[in-house]
């Protein structure tokens, strides 16, 4: 059972695959770059940084040499800039404690600022080829329907989950296998409009036979509609004028500067802010602050400027 379910997504993962750059290395470094990025942003914008940010620093060693206002520049458009901070302290870390080798353990890699229990399975299984089990969004819903059932239905515990996940993977194929469900959850078993009807897993899915035990009047391989997600949660909060989004404004308005340079903090308000006042510098203080301390930006007298 468990052993056609492995072989009817691999078969399926060996024509359905998309080529991603980083399927077509082993390079501890450069995976590690792109798990970080793909943490929380799409692949299709991932793709051409991926590219952006090897060039520019194609090895841990120049990575951690460079100045982090470079490794913040270079990190523009993906948002969530403490990721750039992270990863070169990261690097700088393997540099001097790790002999400048990415670690190949799930557990000294979790020791990495930045690097959490999806990171770090993900670079053990793709950088070292060890089958181990880790859940990012896409494979927990494909385990969730498939061993659990629809989101709905019955919720598991993040550690149930990781034990199916586990269990799925064919023994010296963690590789190839995560890669695959990571894509189906991706192309097919899509959070709000899952395509059964072309999922290589419908006839082991529990949440698809559950949809069909209560509905039979739907024949397979129709799209079961009681699968259709309810409600995830979503964030409520609007993007544009939250705290992130003036983390954001505050770095881009500091990266386009040339370097070494710094911005007076009023001038810095009002590039921020169209509306910004001398009432709202404590607003900006405290943002700048909370922004040093992440290491993204440095504060003196004079105003505020990319960290060297
Ligand atoms: N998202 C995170 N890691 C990924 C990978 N290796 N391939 C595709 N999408 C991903």
């Amino acid at each position: 059972m468990i052993e056609s379910i492995q072989s009817d997504l691999l078969q399926w993962f060996a024509s359905h695959a998309r080529d991603l750059p980083w399927r077509r290395t082993r390079d501890p470094y450069a995976i590690m770059v792109a798990e970080i990025m793909l943490q929380q942003t799409q692949v299709d914008r991932v793709i051409p940084k991926y590219h952006a940010f090897l060039a520019a620093f194609p090895t841990l060693t120049a990575l951690a040499a460079a100045p982090t206002a470079e490794v913040i520049r270079l990190w523009a458009g993906l948002g969530y800039n403490r990721r750039a901070i992270n990863l070169q302290r990261a690097a700088q870390i393997i540099v001097t404690q790790h002999n400048g080798q990415v670690p190949d353990s799930v557990a000294v890699l979790r020791t990495l600022p930045g690097i959490g229990p999806y990171t770090a399975g993900a670079i053990a299984c793709f950088a070292f080829e060890q089958d181990v089990a880790f859940l990012d969004t896409n494979i927990r819903r494909v385990v969730q329907r498939l061993c659990v059932g629809a989101d709905h239905e019955a919720t598991a515990t993040n550690a149930d989950l990781l034990a199916h996940a586990a269990a799925l993977i064919p023994p010296g194929q963690g590789w190839t296998w995560n890669q695959a469900i990571m894509e189906l959850g991706a192309l097919i078993c899509t959070a709000s409009n899952p395509a059964c009807w072309r999922c290589p897993l419908r006839r082991h899915c529990r949440a698809y036979t559950n949809a069909l035990n209560a509905e039979p009047a739907l024949l397979a391989p129709v799209v079961a509609p009681t699968m259709k997600r309810v409600a995830e949660p979503r964030p409520t909060e609007p993007f544009v004028g939250s705290r992130r989004w003036y983390r954001g404004r505050i770095i881009a308005a500091l990266r386009a500067l040339p370097t070494g340079a710094i911005l007076p903090l009023f001038e810095l308000g009002q590039q921020v802010r169209a509306d910004f006042t001398a009432d709202l510098e404590p607003w900006l203080q405290e943002l700048v602050r909370d922004l040093e301390r992440d290491g993204l930006l440095v504060v003196n007298e004079q105003g505020a400027r990319l960290p060297d």
